[in-house]
């Protein structure tokens, strides 16, 4: 198959979306993804996902990868561990998150997400309050596609609608000066002795690029924690590893998680490799408890995934990338703001680090501003990525742009020339109606 194009009725693959007819990529270098035709896209998005953070085709990468394969790829890890597995997750608490006390592996975020609630939920049981179940989290938020992290958005409509019977009734505050109020709503309602955890992005990603809740928020949620005793989860499934300028977003916070999950930066897109972290209380209750923590997928901790994971650290730590998106950041976010000031579709830009979302005025769902986003920037070569949550209330359309922390100066000025002229074809195509 090397057509370039490739539409639901030329393929035996099952496609996301039957409608579109996907561009085949061939091959990336840097911030480049080339098509099997030879078209070459500009990606301001670390391959769409904010995956890529090293950019495509990394040798040292690939290297450290091939090095682990030769010696064993993959073994359970129910009956053994591996040194790449050992390391990673000392080097982690000790670069990156030294905060936190012990780390779990697994290969999704979504799976690093199930395994942060059941960990909370076997944290709470192991301490004899087995009536803790309940989650609160933001509505305006996406934690991945298993059952039970699906539950944890509130976008209703666009995200869980079809699977309302299969998810658990957790309760969601908006954003902004109320989510305070609504908290202390939601965990009367629930009963503060039934909460198990408050789960949310400190920094959100492609739900509500780059935002956060006022300093107050956080600080209002901290003595909540302690006055009710449920714990705090944070999904740093996109944040973690550099993204928004430090280590890890909570960094930049008044407020420590009791357990933080990465995912995506992680394996930076050379091996599927997530994680769980918390601190040593969350530990001492199981250690102390049922002393098991038995949730595994075949996967985790795999030697070759965690041997890229710490390739990808040291190329972090040892190249300064996580210094260089804190100091670029700003000038980013100022020269997207001045690309896009005078596009009248534009309500915001936020920007933290190399996470920058742009939110667009209401509009009706019917025009498909999503979509029309996405398309004109590949006709200037650009990817980035746009998110529709109108239909659930909470915001407009959300387009993302993050991208590689070795992208060069001149490459971060091209994603955004592209992208203010590709914003200005909607507001013109829209226009004309
Ligand atoms: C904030 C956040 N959490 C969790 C996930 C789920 O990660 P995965 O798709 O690797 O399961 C995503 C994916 O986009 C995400 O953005």
């Amino acid at each position: 198959m090397t057509t370039s194009r490739v539409a639901a009725d030329q393929t035996s693959i099952f496609p996301r979306f039957l409608d579109l007819a996907y561009p085949n990529i061939e091959r990336g270098d840097g911030v480049w993804l080339y098509t099997t035709s030879g078209e070459r896209i500009l990606d301001a998005c670390s391959g769409g996902a904010m995956v890529s953070s090293l950019g495509h085709g990394a040798r040292e990468i690939i290297d450290a990868g091939t090095r682990q394969a030769e010696k064993i790829a993959y073994f359970y890890m129910d009956h053994f561990t591996n040194e790449p597995q050992e390391r990673l997750a000392e080097r982690l608490v000790a670069v990156a998150a030294p905060e936190m006390a012990r780390v779990r592996f697994a290969s999704s975020g979504s799976e690093a997400n199930e395994t942060a609630l059941r960990l909370a939920r076997a944290y709470h049981v192991d301490r004899g309050e087995p009536d803790r179940w309940r989650v609160i989290s933001p509505a305006q938020a996406y934690h991945g596609s298993t059952m039970a992290t699906l539950a944890l958005t509130g976008r209703t409509r666009t995200l869980q609608d079809p699977y309302a019977p299969y998810l658990s009734p957790h309760l969601h505050v908006g954003n902004g000066d109320s989510a305070l109020s609504e908290l202390d709503q939601r965990l009367e309602e629930a009963g503060p002795g039934n909460v198990a955890a408050f789960f949310c992005e400190p920094i959100s990603g492609a739900a509500y690029p780059a935002y956060s809740p006022p300093e107050k928020f956080w600080r209002g949620l901290d003595a909540r924690r302690k006055q009710h005793g449920f714990l705090i989860c944070f999904d740093e499934v996109v944040t973690g590893m550099g993204r928004a300028g430090s280590w890890f977003a909570y960094q930049q916070l008044p407020i420590e998680p009791d357990i933080v999950t990465t995912g995506k930066g992680l394996g930076a897109g050379y091996a599927p490799i997530s994680a769980v972290l918390c601190k040593q209380h969350v530990y001492d209750a199981i250690d102390r408890g049922s002393r098991f923590f038995d949730l595994g997928h075949t996967w985790d901790g795999a030697p070759i995934s965690c041997a890229t994971g710490l390739a990808v650290l040291d190329a972090l730590a040892g190249r300064g990338l996580v210094q260089r998106v804190r100091e670029r950041g700003p000038r980013l976010l100022a020269d997207l703001r001045s690309a896009v000031e005078d596009n009248r579709l534009v309500a915001e830009v936020r920007g933290r680090g190399f996470l920058l979302g742009v939110s667009l005025v209401d509009l009706p769902d019917e025009m498909h501003a999503d979509e029309r986003v996405e398309d004109a920037a590949l006709n200037h070569g650009l990817l980035v990525s746009a998110t529709h949550s109108t239909a659930d209330g909470y915001a407009g359309d959300e387009v993302l742009l993050a991208p590689a922390f070795t992208s060069t100066d001149e490459e971060l000025e091209m994603m955004v020339l592209r992208f203010g002229q590709a914003l200005a074809d909607v507001a013109r195509s829209l226009a004309q109606g």
